[in-house]
């Protein structure tokens, strides 16, 4: 199984898919930062990626997909038992392959080995409406909802026992 330069050693082989191709999920350094912010501004167009990075229990996810480097996943402690993801997302041309589920629940289970008792995350189930399905799937409840003046659309909250 093939395993290309940039993908950590230790990283997670998530899942074979029936077409070619191999998906490797792993957690990663503040050094691959740069990778995280190249995906960011392909899937949505911003260079920002999230307000602060010094955060508590910052955690970094990226998936590859044949040893490129297609998804991310950020999060961090939003208090001492909720755990936030604060973004993600998996290029266009890779989406449909489990990617973003893999990505979840590879946080779930670092947040789980911090300590963490709860798993949230916000969407804008108009705009992205893949992570509310996903979210439902994963047996997320919507927790929050309401309008959000800057980026003009209904957000929701969804969250989870760890
Ligand atoms: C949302 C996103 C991360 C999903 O990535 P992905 O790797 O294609 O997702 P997965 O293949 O892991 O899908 C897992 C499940 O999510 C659901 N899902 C994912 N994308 C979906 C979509 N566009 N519409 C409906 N359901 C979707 C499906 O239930 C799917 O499971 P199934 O294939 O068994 O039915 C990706 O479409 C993306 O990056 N979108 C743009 C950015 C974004 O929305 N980020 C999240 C903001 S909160």
């Amino acid at each position: 199984m093939a395993r290309k330069a940039g993908v950590p050693r230790n990283a997670l082989i998530v899942q074979t898919t029936t077409e070619p191709g191999t998906v490797h999920v792993a957690r990663v350094e503040m050094d691959d930062f740069p990778t995280i912010r190249r995906l960011n501004r392909t899937i949505f167009g911003e260079a920002r990626v999230i307000n602060q990075l010094d955060r508590r229990d910052l955690l970094l996810f990226l998936a590859w997909l044949d040893g490129e480097p297609v998804g991310f996943k950020v999060g961090y402690g939003l208090s001492e038992s909720i755990y936030y993801s604060a973004k993600g997302g998996v290029l266009e041309a890779c989406r449909g392959k489990g990617i973003a589920r893999a990505l979840l629940h590879a946080m779930e289970h670092e947040a789980r080995v911090l300590g963490y008792q709860r798993f949230a995350y916000d969407t804008f189930p108009n705009m992205h409406p893949g992570m509310t399905v996903l979210g439902l799937r994963e047996g997320f409840a919507v927790t929050a909802a309401g309008y959000n003046a800057t980026y003009q659309d209904y957000r929701i909250r969804f969250e989870k026992e760890l």
